[in-house]
């Protein structure tokens, strides 16, 4: 299960994205980044920070600690700013928080480059996943304390807007020639490459999807805007598995076999 905490004062937004992520502090004395399901892409983007995050932690990837934040009307009542509080009144319940990194910067690949292992995983995951969001535009990695964090997984797993067939999303090519971390990646060896793509699958196992599925409250399921009206959570749930299952199992045509 995530930690579930109660938010008790929402500190400032951070206007960097579209999605208006807030921080906000909750009674573990905590400092979270909050990622609000009254935001536009609602609640499937919650469930996939949930899956994607939760996953990348499983295969090695630096992510923050994810909980889930109850958040009161009150603390939207309070907000003078119009905007924020019209997105604080829609997401009054369960929204997702994830621990903020007091004094990380944004990863720029000039100063500082990860360990190209760690490189490669990240690269993985976010290819396993259709994560298109880890750009020169919007790196989305953190340095802190001299190590890479991976954050914002909220718009990989784009299948769950329009659930397409299973084997057409498995196989889709994925264009990596943005992303952040695609020259040091590129750079290794292609045996090392074939030998990670092949570590990571392996570990992708549907026990691990079970687990990390589990984790995703069921409210946030069912009220996806693409769910079926007669959706069960359990069904919801497979149904995210089969996907990843199947794009884990196909010929990873998706994975760069030498240099991009
Ligand atoms: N856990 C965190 N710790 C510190 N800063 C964060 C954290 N999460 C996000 N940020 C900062 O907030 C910005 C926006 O968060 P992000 O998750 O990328 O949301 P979005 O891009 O959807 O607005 C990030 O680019 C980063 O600067
Ligand atoms: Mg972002």
């Amino acid at each position: 299960m995530l930690q579930h905490v109660t938010a008790t004062r929402y500190v400032t937004p951070l206007r960097e994205g579209g999605s208006l992520p807030g921080i906000v502090e909750a009674d573990d004395l905590g400092t979270y980044v909050v990622k609000f399901r009254g935001a536009g892409q609602g609640s499937a983007a919650l469930v996939s920070e949930i899956v994607v995050g939760e996953l990348g932690r499983r295969l090695g990837v630096r992510v923050p600690d994810l909980v889930l934040i109850e958040l009161d009307a009150e603390i939207g009542r309070r907000e003078p700013d119009q905007e924020v509080q019209e997105l604080l009144l829609a997401s009054v319940g369960l929204n997702l928080g994830m621990d903020f990194l007091p004094g990380s910067i944004g990863f720029d690949g000039m100063h500082w480059q990860p360990p190209a292992e760690e490189a490669a995983r990240i690269y993985w995951l976010d290819a396993l996943t259709g994560n298109v969001d880890r750009t020169w535009a919007n790196p989305n990695t953190l340095i802190w304390h001299r190590k890479l964090w991976a954050i914002d997984h909220g718009a990989a797993l784009v299948f769950q807007h329009s659930w397409p067939a299973v084997p057409a999303w498995a196989a889709r090519r994925y264009d990596l020639s943005k992303h952040v971390l695609g020259g040091q990646v590129g750079a290794m060896p292609a045996a090392e490459l074939k030998a990670m793509d092949e570590q990571l699958a392996d570990a992708v196992t549907p026990e691990i999807l079970t687990e990390v599925l589990a984790l995703v409250p069921d409210e946030f399921l069912l009220k996806l805007n693409s769910a079926p009206a007669d959706a069960s959570a359990a069904g919801l749930r497979e149904r995210y598995a089969e996907y990843l299952l199947a794009r884990r199992s196909s010929d990873r045509a998706w994975w760069p076999e030498s240099a991009v």
